[in-house]
């Protein structure tokens, strides 16, 4: 954990530059749009640690699968999210000295993030081996306006001397991956060109064939009036760059104003994008750095004010929320079905930046809550069309009949994990899958949907759970072998309890989908069942056997569900016990050592209690949260956002809290000491589930909005909205009382604690 980082309520500060921080820091101040973003690497060139990392939405590369030892069925590739050309660089030189903070004196530094408007500024004063001092202003941010522009502003103002400043803007797409398992570059160059007033780079992605179109153009300004300068033209391999002089002079404020378009072939024609890029180009000049601010700030700020949560006497807690609700606004804004959330967004390689269950368990109900519906809809349609993928996955590990095995990671519908004991048996991700669309339908009411996409997608899930079960003459219960449960410190287990209720629910809820959608539109029903071949009264007849004879590890005598057999055979101990040297377990032990103890990444069971809570009762989630909470390291991010909501509903107001501050702050206070690698910006969903569902006790059943809110002791009071069924619903709690109102829309009945309003 490090807390270097200064509390506001809509800003991240870094204050004086402190190199160890640096990558932390470039993560947590990423900035991206939806269409593209970046790590918050420095402008000007430096040589110290630093992680470069442009990112293009949608653009990845199948990087050839490296493994140790090859198991049959494991993926060719690993589609990787793309370090893409850079257009952020802006090389100075003073008198021939090269500004580079890692060899320059630096004061004054300060690294701001403001929240409200996506702006990330960075100033400081530099003062270089020669003893010349400049002060620098650097703001820049990716339009929310329009995604494929970027802009920033340098300003350089010498402090105690007169000279030549010499500028070089580039477009650079001779940059690499840091994780590339065959120290391969990925891009080549399709074209190039520059002159002195604009430079324009098209890259191809090997294999992948993408083409993105990266194009910069420029003004200077002295003193904010327009100084033109003398420009010269240089090009190199994958690179096209501006170059200039100036003569600074002392005291008087010179500022480059560099202008970017990134466009890629997922939206644009090939053969237009020079074309496309160039007229773009013109336009953002025109327009200016202010305008395009303006616009990029009012989207913001509409933005916010459909999705902010505030806090009232907590400013850690405050700032926590607001930077994952930024973080997960500015990865994916779902205007395009082809895109989802990656577990790092913009903000790193790790993750490969491709869809995990991370997007269904954990995402949609942030993209329900606080947008239109049909973002979260966009997700789901995302699955549908994977699903013929997912089946040839499945038929890849010996699955017949049209059975689907969504993929654990995957960029466009194939499987690219290759971990065996994640690849072939983290098969509860196909469970999430089919909670997804039950989460959809449960939230907007719109049942249409299982017949137009959800029922073929659940048979399909259905049919790899009843043919991964087997029937156990011993146990007399279906029984699921070598499976890993989302508790990753545990591989290979018999009868995952999580594993086994989400397969025999999604056989349970597909039953009901199909008599649902019979009765819907039985020709659309007859359709399907003749497009998937779909044995109706055979294979529901097994899907019935197995769901009410599945079998589900428990103590009875304790009164817990057991995470897998054999759970109880472990040595039980808590996480207080643990060293300090010891955390995080996953840096510090021996991965055998992991699995032979009892210590859980993320709690299983009571993830499998959060998804089906109606169906237990308060003293068994006491009894198993009671169990389970104190052996769990929360070494996943996905993990303490399910406690924060289960503590809530069992009153412990402290553990909430404590949770809460976790999963909110997971980043900014580098609880895992990982965020180096990129921010988890899946999980952030799951911080604002916290406040909703946990906090604010945010229900829905049977079509009816439910609230049971409670009030962290260090808060003075919150707030938050939601969208529900074509209405705004804006939520207050103070100590003294809560204000529950719908803001737009026709009046709702809410029932809040167990009273029934009309809001
Ligand atoms: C978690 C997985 C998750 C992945 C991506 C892993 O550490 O254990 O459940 O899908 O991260 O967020």
């Amino acid at each position: 954990m490090k807390q270097y980082l200064k509390h506001d309520a809509w800003k991240i500060i870094e204050e004086g530059f402190t190199p160890a921080n640096n990558r932390i820091s470039e993560s947590v101040f990423s900035i991206g749009n939806g269409r593209m973003g970046q790590r918050a690497t420095f402008e000007e060139q430096y040589s110290g640690d630093t992680h470069q990392g442009s990112y293009v939405a949608g653009v990845y590369y199948p990087d050839k699968t490296r493994v140790g030892w090859w198991k049959n069925g494991y993926p060719e590739y690993f589609a990787k999210v793309l370090n893409a050309p850079s257009w952020i660089d802006i090389d100075v030189s003073i008198e021939g000295e090269v500004l580079d903070l890692a060899k320059a004196k630096v004061e004054n530094f300060k690294r701001e993030l403001n929240m409200q408007n996506g702006l990330l500024t960075r100033t400081f004063i530099a003062t270089l081996p020669s003893g010349k001092r400049i002060a620098v202003d650097a703001k820049r941010f990716c339009s929310m306006a329009d995604g494929e522009v970027g802009a920033i502003r340098y300003a350089i103002t010498p402090l105690n001397f007169s000279g030549n400043l010499s500028v070089v803007l580039p477009v650079d797409a001779d940059v690499e991956n840091k994780d590339a398992n065959y120290d391969e570059k990925f891009w080549e160059e399709i074209y190039k060109s520059a002159d002195i007033d604009r430079a324009i780079v098209i890259a191809e992605t090997k294999k992948t064939k993408f083409h993105v179109c990266t194009g910069i153009n420029f003004l200077t300004k002295e003193n904010d009036k327009v100084k033109p300068v003398v420009a010269k033209s240089e090009t190199r391999d994958k690179y096209a760059a501006i170059t200039f002089n100036y003569d600074l002079k002392e005291n008087i404020t010179f500022s480059i104003e560099k202008y970017a378009v990134v466009l890629s072939s997922e939206n644009h024609k090939k053969d237009l994008l020079v074309s496309a890029a160039e007229q773009k180009l013109r336009s953002i000049k025109t327009e200016g750095f202010d305008r395009l601010f303006d616009a990029h700030q009012n989207n913001w700020l509409k933005r916010w004010q459909g999705a902010d949560i505030t806090i009232e006497g907590d400013i850690a807690a405050q700032q926590g929320i607001r930077f994952n609700i930024f973080q997960l606004m500015q990865t994916y804004t779902g205007d395009d079905e082809r895109l989802n959330i990656g577990p790092k967004g913009f903000t790193g390689e790790k993750y490969g930046g491709s869809t995990y269950w991370d997007t269904e368990a954990y995402c949609l109900p942030f993209y329900l809550g606080t947008t239109d519906e049909k973002v979260a809809r966009n997700l789901l349609v995302y699955r549908y069309k994977h699903l013929q993928k997912a089946i040839e996955n499945a038929a890849k590990l010996g699955f017949t009949n049209g059975a689907a095995l969504y993929p654990m990671v995957t960029m466009n519908g194939e499987e690219c994990h290759n971990e065996w004991e994640i690849t072939f048996e983290e098969i509860h991700r196909n469970g999430a899958i089919a909670y997804g669309i039950y989460d959809y339908i449960r939230y907007t009411g719109e049942e249409k949907y299982l017949t137009q996409y959800g029922l073929e997608v659940l048979i399909g899930i259905s049919r790899f759970w009843a043919q991964r079960v087997n029937w156990s003459a011993d146990k007399k219960k279906y029984v699921m072998l070598g499976v890993t449960g989302p508790n990753e410190y545990e591989n290979n287990v018999n009868n995952n309890w999580y594993t086994n209720l989400i397969a025999a629910w999604t056989l349970e809820y597909t039953q009901q989908a199909i008599d649902f959608v019979k009765i819907d539109d039985k020709a659309a029903y007859e359709k399907l069942v003749k497009k998937v071949s779909f044995n109706e009264k055979e294979e529901t007849a097994k899907w019935s056997d197995i769901r009410t004879n599945m079998y589900l590890p428990e103590d009875s005598k304790r009164g817990l569900y057991l995470q897998q057999d054999g759970f109880l055979d472990k040595e039980l101990l808590t996480v207080d016990k643990l060293r300090k040297e010891d955390r995080p377990l996953n840096q510090k032990w021996s991965w055998d050592r992991i699995l032979r103890s009892c210590f859980i990444k993320q709690a299983d069971v009571l993830q499998g209690i959060y998804f089906f809570e109606d169906r237990f009762s308060f003293d068994d989630l006491k009894r198993n949260f009671d169990f389970y909470e104190p052996m769990t390291v929360h070494e996943s991010s996905l993990s303490p956002c399910v406690h924060v909501i289960l503590a809530s509903v069992l009153g412990y107001k402290e553990k909430a809290y404590e949770m809460y501050l976790r999963t909110s702050r997971l980043d900014l206070d580098d609880y895992n000491n990982d965020t180096e690698d990129g921010c988890h910006i899946t999980s952030m969903a799951g911080t604002w589930m916290s406040v909703v569902k946990g906090f604010g006790g945010m229900r829905v059943r049977d079509g009816k909005l439910y609230f049971n809110p409670f009030i962290p002791d260090q808060w003075k009071s919150y707030s938050f909205k939601v969208e529900f069924r074509g209405r705004v619903i804006l939520v207050n709690v103070s100590k003294a009382s809560t204000d529950i109102k719908v803001i737009s829309g026709d009046p709702l009945e809410i029932i809040v604690g167990e009273e029934k309003e009309l809001a």
